[in-house]
């Protein structure tokens, strides 16, 4: 097993719990519902992928457990805290130590290196060129791109973007991935490589992962899959 990147606060603690969230838009005359009674534990070994098609509510999901939304109504607790009880400050605190976020598009800095825009969070963080390079260089070759650390985002192909998307996140050491439509701009084979690299960063690193998705083939490569339809999880298990 290699270095555990979680923080010294891994024990028993459970990564998260949701208990009957609901989250609802008024759009002009109408409240649109468009969480409805989502319940769900996450333990920190956990490989999650929450599945569903388009406009089911899967990334008002992952906004609300990422701290970048609240519920309407119902309660959130990350490693036992319940979110509604934090300011906004010990929120942005939160969300910048222990969530680490992939998206669909990569969304890295077109005039950055790989280098440079996995050693951006810390930057933030207001750490020393040097240290921030070493840590970043580490995180490049976790996701097997060492020898690309120079090359800016168009001198990369897309799953070569996305790895340098997750080695960002991996940087501030997060104990949770969260990953929207990770594959959802890659070919089929490359988007099995990067389920196969979040499969061995939930195994080797210990970290908590979860995958949001469409795609079933993608969603039934985790342990645990749940299916969201129009709001609800209406089913895990075996999928189509
Ligand atoms: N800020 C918002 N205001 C109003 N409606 C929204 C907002 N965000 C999402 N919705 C609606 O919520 C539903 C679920 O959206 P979303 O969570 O993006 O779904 P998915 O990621 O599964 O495609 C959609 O019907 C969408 O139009
Ligand atoms: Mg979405």
């Amino acid at each position: 097993m290699g270095t555990r990147v979680r923080g010294p606060e891994q024990g028993t603690e459970r990564m998260l719990k949701l208990d009957n969230i609901h989250k609802s838009y008024q759009v002009g005359p109408v409240m649109l519902e468009v969480l409805k009674c989502i319940s769900l534990t996450v333990e920190p070994s956990d490989l999650l992928s929450i599945v569903g098609t388009s406009g089911s509510g899967k990334s008002t999901l992952m906004n609300i457990i990422g701290l970048l939304d609240t519920p309407t109504s119902g309660s959130y607790y990350m490693q036992d805290k319940e979110i509604s009880k934090l300011t906004d400050s010990q929120l942005s605190e939160i969300r910048n130590q222990k969530i680490g976020f992939v998206f669909q598009q990569f969304n890295l800095i077109s005039r950055l290196s790989a280098l440079g825009n996995v050693g951006l969070p810390l930057v933030y963080r207001g750490m020393a060129k040097r240290r921030r390079n070493a840590l970043a260089e580490e995180m490049l070759a976790k996701v097997g791109l060492d020898d690309r650390a120079h090359h800016r985002p168009v001198e990369l192909s897309g799953g070569q973007q996305q790895r340098v998307a997750i080695a960002r996140a991996l940087v501030g050491k997060p104990a949770i991935i969260l990953a929207d439509e990770p594959t959802g701009a890659l070919d089929p084979a490359v988007g099995k490589d990067i389920m196969d690299l979040f499969i061995r960063l939930n195994q080797a690193e210990g970290i908590t992962v979860i995958i949001i998705t469409h795609d079933y083939d993608v969603a039934n490569q985790c342990q645990r899959v749940l299916k969201l339809t129009q709001g609800r999880f209406v089913e895990s298990g075996a999928t189509p």
